[in-house]
Protein backbone atom coordinates (compact mmCIF):
# COMPACT_ATOMS: atom_id res chain seq x y z
CA UNK A 1 0.00 0.00 0.00
CA UNK A 2 1.25 3.77 -0.75
CA UNK A 3 0.62 6.75 0.46
CA UNK A 4 -0.54 7.81 -3.27
CA UNK A 5 -4.35 6.57 -2.34
CA UNK A 6 -4.20 8.50 0.76
CA UNK A 7 -7.39 10.83 1.26
CA UNK A 8 -9.31 13.15 4.22
CA UNK A 9 -12.84 12.89 4.48
CA UNK A 10 -15.37 14.68 6.86
CA UNK A 11 -16.33 10.73 8.65
CA UNK A 12 -20.14 11.19 7.24
CA UNK A 13 -18.67 11.80 3.64
CA UNK A 14 -16.13 8.95 3.68
CA UNK A 15 -16.27 6.47 0.81
CA UNK A 16 -16.32 3.53 3.69
CA UNK A 17 -20.15 3.88 3.63
CA UNK A 18 -21.16 3.02 0.13
CA UNK A 19 -18.76 0.23 0.06
CA UNK A 20 -20.06 -0.98 2.81
CA UNK A 21 -23.60 -0.87 0.76
CA UNK A 22 -22.03 -2.35 -2.16
CA UNK A 23 -20.68 -5.01 -0.02
CA UNK A 24 -24.14 -5.92 1.26
CA UNK A 25 -26.03 -5.70 -1.31
CA UNK A 26 -23.22 -7.80 -3.41
CA UNK A 27 -22.72 -10.57 -1.24
CA UNK A 28 -26.82 -11.20 -0.10
CA UNK A 29 -26.71 -13.67 2.71
CA UNK A 30 -23.23 -14.98 1.67
CA UNK A 31 -21.99 -11.57 3.91
CA UNK A 32 -22.99 -14.08 6.75
CA UNK A 33 -20.84 -17.10 5.33
CA UNK A 34 -17.47 -18.05 7.01
CA UNK A 35 -18.06 -14.75 10.02
CA UNK A 36 -17.50 -12.20 7.83
CA UNK A 37 -20.03 -10.26 9.52
CA UNK A 38 -20.64 -10.99 13.39
CA UNK A 39 -24.45 -12.00 13.96
CA UNK A 40 -24.30 -14.49 16.99
CA UNK A 41 -24.45 -11.38 19.43
CA UNK A 42 -27.47 -10.20 18.18
CA UNK A 43 -29.29 -13.35 16.37
CA UNK A 44 -29.16 -15.63 19.49
CA UNK A 45 -32.13 -17.59 21.40
CA UNK A 46 -31.60 -16.13 24.50
CA UNK A 47 -31.83 -12.35 23.00
CA UNK A 48 -34.42 -12.82 20.71
CA UNK A 49 -36.64 -14.31 23.42
CA UNK A 50 -35.82 -11.28 25.16
CA UNK A 51 -37.36 -9.26 22.61
CA UNK A 52 -40.30 -11.60 22.15
CA UNK A 53 -41.35 -10.84 25.81
CA UNK A 54 -41.03 -7.07 25.31
CA UNK A 55 -43.24 -7.04 21.79
CA UNK A 56 -46.07 -9.66 23.85
CA UNK A 57 -46.00 -7.29 26.32
CA UNK A 58 -46.73 -4.42 23.89
CA UNK A 59 -49.34 -6.41 22.09
CA UNK A 60 -51.08 -7.00 25.98
CA UNK A 61 -50.61 -3.46 26.81
CA UNK A 62 -52.82 -2.53 23.35
CA UNK A 63 -55.64 -5.52 23.75
CA UNK A 64 -57.91 -3.05 25.05
CA UNK A 65 -57.44 -0.20 22.85
CA UNK A 66 -59.06 1.25 19.91
CA UNK A 67 -57.73 0.34 15.92
CA UNK A 68 -57.73 -3.27 16.83
CA UNK A 69 -58.74 -4.14 13.41
CA UNK A 70 -55.18 -3.14 12.25
CA UNK A 71 -51.91 -5.26 12.80
CA UNK A 72 -49.28 -3.86 15.09
CA UNK A 73 -46.55 -4.14 12.96
CA UNK A 74 -42.89 -5.24 14.07
CA UNK A 75 -40.85 -3.70 11.74
CA UNK A 76 -36.75 -4.71 11.26
CA UNK A 77 -34.23 -2.74 9.74
CA UNK A 78 -30.95 -4.33 8.22
CA UNK A 79 -32.86 -7.79 8.81
CA UNK A 80 -29.42 -9.23 7.48
CA UNK A 81 -29.06 -13.70 7.61
CA UNK A 82 -32.41 -13.49 9.18
CA UNK A 83 -31.94 -15.85 12.11
CA UNK A 84 -32.73 -12.62 14.67
CA UNK A 85 -36.39 -12.45 12.77
CA UNK A 86 -36.74 -16.41 13.16
CA UNK A 87 -36.03 -16.66 16.63
CA UNK A 88 -38.48 -13.68 17.55
CA UNK A 89 -41.08 -15.50 15.55
CA UNK A 90 -40.89 -18.85 16.79
CA UNK A 91 -40.64 -17.31 20.62
CA UNK A 92 -43.70 -15.05 20.10
CA UNK A 93 -45.86 -17.49 18.38
CA UNK A 94 -45.03 -20.02 21.42
CA UNK A 95 -45.54 -17.25 24.21
CA UNK A 96 -49.32 -16.05 22.62
CA UNK A 97 -50.27 -19.84 22.28
CA UNK A 98 -49.15 -20.52 26.00
CA UNK A 99 -51.33 -17.80 27.10
CA UNK A 100 -54.31 -18.47 25.04
CA UNK A 101 -55.51 -14.45 25.53
CA UNK A 102 -57.27 -12.57 22.68
CA UNK A 103 -54.56 -9.94 21.53
CA UNK A 104 -53.66 -7.59 18.76
CA UNK A 105 -52.97 -9.37 15.36
CA UNK A 106 -49.62 -7.96 14.10
CA UNK A 107 -47.17 -8.52 11.56
CA UNK A 108 -43.83 -8.82 11.67
CA UNK A 109 -41.74 -7.23 8.42
CA UNK A 110 -38.31 -7.82 7.58
CA UNK A 111 -36.31 -5.17 5.56
CA UNK A 112 -32.78 -4.94 4.13
CA UNK A 113 -30.84 -2.76 1.59
CA UNK A 114 -30.01 -5.71 -0.11
CA UNK A 115 -32.72 -7.43 -2.51
CA UNK A 116 -30.49 -10.74 -2.29
CA UNK A 117 -31.58 -10.73 1.21
CA UNK A 118 -35.03 -10.13 0.96
CA UNK A 119 -35.47 -12.71 -2.31
CA UNK A 120 -33.32 -15.24 -0.01
CA UNK A 121 -35.76 -15.07 3.12
CA UNK A 122 -39.33 -15.32 1.27
CA UNK A 123 -38.16 -18.42 0.30
CA UNK A 124 -36.26 -19.76 3.06
CA UNK A 125 -38.05 -23.13 4.54
CA UNK A 126 -37.69 -22.25 8.39
CA UNK A 127 -39.90 -18.69 7.26
CA UNK A 128 -42.74 -20.67 5.60
CA UNK A 129 -44.96 -21.05 8.42
CA UNK A 130 -44.99 -17.63 9.32
CA UNK A 131 -45.35 -16.32 6.26
CA UNK A 132 -48.52 -19.31 6.04
CA UNK A 133 -50.06 -17.48 9.05
CA UNK A 134 -50.09 -14.28 7.73
CA UNK A 135 -48.02 -13.14 10.23
CA UNK A 136 -44.34 -12.26 8.25
CA UNK A 137 -43.85 -9.87 5.66
CA UNK A 138 -41.03 -8.75 3.64
CA UNK A 139 -39.54 -5.26 1.97
CA UNK A 140 -36.52 -4.01 0.70
CA UNK A 141 -36.16 -0.86 2.26
CA UNK A 142 -32.82 1.25 2.13
CA UNK A 143 -33.33 3.22 5.63
CA UNK A 144 -31.26 6.29 4.47
CA UNK A 145 -33.55 6.93 1.30
CA UNK A 146 -36.33 5.01 1.22
CA UNK A 147 -40.04 6.62 2.76
CA UNK A 148 -42.37 3.62 1.94
CA UNK A 149 -42.33 0.14 2.34
CA UNK A 150 -43.59 -1.94 -0.05
CA UNK A 151 -45.03 -5.59 1.29
CA UNK A 152 -44.32 -8.14 -1.10
CA UNK A 153 -45.84 -10.96 0.26
CA UNK A 154 -49.40 -8.84 0.64
CA UNK A 155 -48.62 -6.17 -1.68
CA UNK A 156 -49.52 -3.55 1.08
CA UNK A 157 -47.54 -0.37 1.12
CA UNK A 158 -46.62 1.64 4.79
CA UNK A 159 -46.15 4.75 4.30
CA UNK A 160 -46.28 7.93 6.35
CA UNK A 161 -49.77 8.77 7.56
CA UNK A 162 -51.43 5.63 7.10
CA UNK A 163 -50.78 3.53 9.80
CA UNK A 164 -53.93 3.35 12.95
CA UNK A 165 -51.57 1.26 15.65
CA UNK A 166 -48.24 2.32 16.79
CA UNK A 167 -45.65 0.69 14.96
CA UNK A 168 -42.71 -1.18 16.64
CA UNK A 169 -38.80 -0.48 15.01
CA UNK A 170 -35.94 -3.19 15.52
CA UNK A 171 -32.86 -2.15 14.40
CA UNK A 172 -30.14 -4.42 15.80
CA UNK A 173 -26.49 -3.56 14.89
CA UNK A 174 -27.65 -1.28 12.14
CA UNK A 175 -26.54 2.07 12.57
CA UNK A 176 -23.40 1.26 11.89
CA UNK A 177 -24.30 0.52 8.57
CA UNK A 178 -25.65 3.94 7.85
CA UNK A 179 -23.75 7.58 7.40
CA UNK A 180 -22.83 8.89 10.96
CA UNK A 181 -20.66 11.43 11.85
CA UNK A 182 -17.75 11.29 14.10
CA UNK A 183 -17.72 13.30 17.15
CA UNK A 184 -15.15 14.24 20.01
CA UNK A 185 -16.00 15.65 23.63
CA UNK A 186 -13.52 17.19 25.60
CA UNK A 187 -12.87 19.40 28.76
CA UNK A 188 -16.74 20.81 27.50
CA UNK A 189 -15.96 21.11 24.22
CA UNK A 190 -17.23 19.22 21.12
CA UNK A 191 -14.70 18.66 17.71
CA UNK A 192 -15.53 16.48 14.77
CA UNK A 193 -13.54 14.35 13.36
CA UNK A 194 -12.39 13.86 10.08
CA UNK A 195 -11.03 10.32 8.93
CA UNK A 196 -7.98 9.24 6.55
CA UNK A 197 -8.86 6.92 4.18
CA UNK A 198 -6.02 5.13 2.72
CA UNK A 199 -6.92 3.21 -0.35
CA UNK A 200 -5.17 -0.22 -1.78
CA UNK A 201 -4.02 -0.36 -4.92
CA UNK A 202 -5.49 -0.99 -8.16
CA UNK A 203 -8.72 -0.55 -6.08
CA UNK A 204 -10.93 -0.45 -9.36
CA UNK A 205 -10.41 -3.46 -9.80
CA UNK A 206 -11.10 -4.69 -6.17
CA UNK A 207 -14.39 -6.22 -5.50
CA UNK A 208 -15.91 -3.98 -2.08
CA UNK A 209 -15.17 -7.16 0.26
CA UNK A 210 -11.58 -7.22 -0.78
CA UNK A 211 -11.74 -2.99 -0.86
CA UNK A 212 -12.86 -3.41 2.98
CA UNK A 213 -10.47 -5.68 3.58
CA UNK A 214 -7.62 -3.90 2.52
CA UNK A 215 -8.56 0.00 3.20
CA UNK A 216 -7.13 1.62 6.14
CA UNK A 217 -8.80 4.37 8.58
CA UNK A 218 -7.61 6.97 10.73
CA UNK A 219 -9.39 9.60 12.61
CA UNK A 220 -7.84 12.99 12.62
CA UNK A 221 -9.06 15.38 16.08
CA UNK A 222 -8.21 18.74 15.92
CA UNK A 223 -5.31 18.15 13.08
CA UNK A 224 -3.81 15.38 15.29
CA UNK A 225 -4.62 11.43 14.43
CA UNK A 226 -5.25 9.39 17.38
CA UNK A 227 -6.76 6.31 17.84
CA UNK A 228 -8.44 8.18 21.36
CA UNK A 229 -11.02 6.10 23.03
CA UNK A 230 -12.98 9.12 24.16
CA UNK A 231 -14.08 9.21 20.20
CA UNK A 232 -17.85 8.66 20.56
CA UNK A 233 -20.15 7.65 17.49
CA UNK A 234 -23.25 10.00 18.12
CA UNK A 235 -26.51 8.50 15.65
CA UNK A 236 -27.68 11.10 13.68
CA UNK A 237 -30.06 9.51 11.97
C1 LIG B 1 -24.10 -5.45 10.41
S1 LIG B 1 -25.46 -6.09 9.50
C2 LIG B 1 -26.58 -6.50 10.83
C3 LIG B 1 -27.61 -7.52 10.43
C4 LIG B 1 -28.56 -7.97 11.54
N1 LIG B 1 -29.37 -6.86 12.01
C5 LIG B 1 -27.77 -8.59 12.68
O1 LIG B 1 -27.89 -8.11 13.80
O2 LIG B 1 -27.07 -9.58 12.43
C6 LIG B 1 -26.19 -4.61 8.78
C7 LIG B 1 -27.38 -4.89 7.91
O3 LIG B 1 -27.91 -3.62 7.48
C8 LIG B 1 -28.17 -3.67 6.08
N2 LIG B 1 -28.07 -2.29 5.58
C9 LIG B 1 -26.94 -1.58 5.29
N3 LIG B 1 -27.26 -0.35 4.86
C10 LIG B 1 -28.61 -0.28 4.89
C11 LIG B 1 -29.55 0.74 4.56
N4 LIG B 1 -29.14 1.94 4.10
N5 LIG B 1 -30.86 0.48 4.70
C12 LIG B 1 -31.27 -0.73 5.15
N6 LIG B 1 -30.44 -1.74 5.47
C13 LIG B 1 -29.12 -1.52 5.36
C14 LIG B 1 -27.15 -4.62 5.51
O4 LIG B 1 -27.54 -5.15 4.27
C15 LIG B 1 -27.09 -5.67 6.63
O5 LIG B 1 -28.05 -6.66 6.45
Amino acid sequence: MTGINKQRYRFSEAPIWNIQRKYYEEEGLKAWNNDQVPQYITCNPLIAAAYAEMIFGFLQDRANKEDRADPVQIVELGAGAGRFAFHVLHELCRLIDYAGIALPSFRYIMTDLAMNNVLAWKEHPALQSFIAKGILDFARFDAVQDTVLHLIVSDAAIREGNLKQLLIIVANYFFDSIPQELLYVDEGQIYEADVFIEYPERKDSLKPSEILDQISCNTSIGGRRSTSKKVILIAMS
